[in-house]
């Protein structure tokens, strides 16, 4: 890999000896991949997915120490993922137990990535992206990010430009402020090897389509055509919703780091088929291809008939638009069943700032009446440990179905189980 003068003189060591490590250990990653250059970070933000204080994780807490110590911090301010403890999330006695433990370090965390440079205390979140939380990176700007649904978020909705790169490179990448050139930098990574025709007779549920279009392309770019018919061709707010969920699901179920939609995203609306590779294979998603892939999920719940006992929506995080859409549906369908309380603990998740704006609202009031909670947390650190493992929960997010023993469920099924209509 060649380095210019700047690059060369920090991995020589001109800048200290820790931040000749993190040099080559960046340069080592851009050699596995054939990066031929490093070049600069140019967003305003970074962003950390290494949000939770695991007890376990000792390296890390050292790592970041050692960075400190030498004073080797994030020459960019960053977003971190959200925090996986709320005390207002539903817990049994033996969780608390269990959380204590588990995320013993948090606070000590947190106060490494003050040091580091955290942008500010109600920075943790996956959707950093959306103007409440305030890191958007422009288009075509080089990122360091590692969040694989923010990734595809920022390279497909944004074309912003950032690899799939793993938790702490990513941090690497903040700190010396160079990333290597390959894979979704290139104009070439950027093209498609799939084209998607999506031929469905009604607006296909975000999370299952990305899910069959992630299951299907793997790491490769997809083009995808067919879908501004249900979604439109205007990025606002709720087409960039349902592509946030649509490629979450690309990105979990499969390892999806940019796709394009005709008509819709910016490289597509730009460069339309000159996108796509000439060998690019084709896949076509009907109801009947949707339906297959949602009836694959594996239930994998001890008893596989238990009734929900929690419900989960909002991994990614949900837009304000998104938790006033969730309010109405809610609200309406328990007085449709004369009810006024949810009959499944439900948990929406959002960025802390998205929250902020959303709450005092006539909405919020509306759900804390029905008994419905409004968090800031990350369910999957929620629900990864053994004992949240055997509980009976239900989620619309298909990447925590992924990651997870949560059960998939659409909108509508999930509506119909919080109103309890499913479990008359
Ligand atoms: Fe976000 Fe956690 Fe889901 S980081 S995408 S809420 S798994």
């Amino acid at each position: 890999m060649l380095l210019n003068d700047e690059q060369q003189a920090i991995y020589d060591g001109a800048k200290g000896e820790s931040l000749a490590k993190v040099m080559k250990t960046l340069v080592m990653y851009g050699d596995t991949f054939g990066a031929t250059k490093m070049v600069p970070v140019e967003s305003e933000y970074g962003h950390l997915v290494t949000s939770f204080g695991l007890s376990v994780i000792k390296p890390v807490y050292a790592l970041m120490d050692k960075l400190l110590a030498a004073g080797a911090v994030s020459k960019q301010k960053f977003t971190v993922d959200p925090l996986p403890l709320d005390k207002n999330v539903p817990t049994n006695f033996l969780q608390d137990i269990m959380f204590k433990i588990m995320y013993g370090k948090q606070d000590f965390y947190n106060g490494q990535l003050q040091k580091l440079g955290i942008l500010d205390e109600k920075s943790y979140t996956c959707t950093c992206y959306m103007e409440e939380s305030g890191n958007a990176p422009k288009e075509g700007q080089v990122l360091s990010w590692a969040e694989s649904s923010a990734v595809v978020y920022a390279n497909s909705v944004l074309g912003a430009r950032c690899n799939r790169n793993s938790g702490i490179i990513e941090l690497f990448g903040s700190i010396v402020g160079f990333v290597p050139y390959f894979g979704l930098l290139t104009d070439e990574g950027r093209k498609a090897k799939w084209i998607i025709e999506v031929e469905t007779t009604k607006k296909p549920e975000a999370q299952v389509l990305g899910s069959a279009i992630g299951m299907k392309v793997m790491e490769d770019v997809p083009y995808i055509k067919g879908l501004s018919k249900w979604i439109g061709t205007e990025l606002n707010q709720a087409s960039k919703d349902y592509l946030k969920d649509m490629g979450a699901a690309t990105a979990s179920n499969g390892a999806v780091g940019l796709y394009h939609v005709d008509g819709l995203t910016p490289e597509a609306v730009k460069l339309g088929e000159k996108l796509i590779n000439s060998n690019a294979k084709v896949y076509k998603i009907d109801d009947a291809e949707l339906d297959r892939v949602k009836n694959g999920y594996p239930i994998i719940w001890k008893d596989k008939d238990a009734k929900p006992k929690l419900a989960f929506i909002g991994c990614p995080h949900l837009s304000v638009d998104q938790l006033n859409d969730w309010t109405d549906k809610i609200v309406s369908r328990l007085a449709k069943n004369g009810k006024e309380k949810v009959a499944v603990s439900l948990v929406l998740t959002a960025a802390p700032k998205v929250l902020d704006k959303f709450k005092g609202s006539d909405n919020a009031k509306k759900l804390e009446k029905a008994g419905v909670v409004i968090s800031y947390i990350c369910p999957l650190m929620y629900m990864n440990n053994p004992l949240c493992g055997k509980m009976p929960v239900i989620t619309n997010s298909n990447k925590l179905r992924t990651y997870t023993s949560a059960k998939y469920m659409t909108d509508e099924e999930i509506l119909s189980a919080v109103a309890g209509e499913a479990l008359a």
